[in-house]
């Protein structure tokens, strides 16, 4: 299989409260996003890596693109206003020769080789994957004076994850039926879905969550604590660096 990895990057981190992009904060000693370029990196089946990056950013990205030695990545592409259109503009990027596209969020940094395995098997399979989790609560629709409108089968429900995988010949397709407001779809397979392709979902990995406020940075570091070798191939450079993670990690979480 030959696989172009896109990894939108290019958001602020606004309800994270963060100074800087959060796919830059420091977690275990490297960037969040470090973490996810190694997984991608070592999968056999990824040819390419194509981040997605504010212009602000570029400079950091590149530097630790070089430093993390992530030899797969291709020049990094601006980002859009939506995350839609960030992915839009990697996929731009993609080269001619890959069959498939995979979309992992920066922002999800415990992505496990186990759950990339999968998602990446599923989608030769099925042909387009979306990796999630069966909803385990009731799910209530309610309008705005909060009054429930609507309780939901949750047999029927799924949370969805990344990462996705597409057939490339299907994904390009439907971006290209639905060029104005891709901001509407709020993922990727939504807009896979929206070209009638049909989109499997695949189990994914509750520890494979998404960074949004300062409780899941906590989160996050406590999981890949806890994953040893998650972190091995560079073990004196963390060392050095985990005070300084651990501080910046508390200002953060104690804003
Ligand atoms: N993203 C992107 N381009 C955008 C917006 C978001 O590439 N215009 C990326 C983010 O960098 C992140 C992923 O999409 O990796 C998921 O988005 P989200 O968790 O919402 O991140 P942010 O937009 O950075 O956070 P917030 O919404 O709190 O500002
Ligand atoms: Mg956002």
């Amino acid at each position: 299989m030959s696989v172009a990895a896109i990894v939108p990057a290019a958001g602020s981190g606004m309800r994270l409260g963060s100074p800087i992009n959060k796919a830059l904060l420091p977690l275990r000693g490297r960037p969040m996003l470090a973490h996810t370029l190694r997984v991608l990196q070592e999968h056999p089946a990824i040819r390419w890596i194509i981040l997605v990056v504010r212009a602000e950013d570029r400079r950091a990205v590149r530097t630790l693109l070089t430093r993390e030695r992530i030899t797969k990545a291709l020049p990094p592409r601006e980002g859009g206003a939506s995350r839609a259109a960030s992915v839009a503009n990697g996929f731009a990027a993609v080269p001619p020769q890959a069959a498939w596209v995979l979309v992992h969020d920066a922002a999800r940094p415990c992505l496990s080789r186990r759950l990339l395995d999968e998602a990446v098997r599923a989608a030769k399979r099925h042909g387009a994957v979306a990796c999630g989790l069966p909803a385990s609560l009731t799910v209530k629709a309610v309008d705005a004076r909060r009054t429930v409108r609507l309780t939901l089968d949750r047999d029927s429900l799924w949370f969805v994850q990344t990462p996705q995988v597409f057939r490339r010949d299907w994904f390009g397709e439907a971006l290209a039926r639905a060029p104005r407001g891709l901001a509407q779809f709020p993922d990727d397979a939504a807009v896979v879905e929206s070209a009638g392709f049909p989109v499997c979902m695949v189990p994914g990995d509750p520890l494979n969550i998404k960074v949004t406020t300062k409780e899941d940075l906590w989160l996050a570091e406590a999981i890949l604590k806890s994953r040893n070798g998650a972190i091995s191939h560079q073990p004196s450079a963390v060392s050095k660096r985990r005070h300084r993670t651990s501080r910046a990690v508390r200002l953060i979480a104690e804003r």
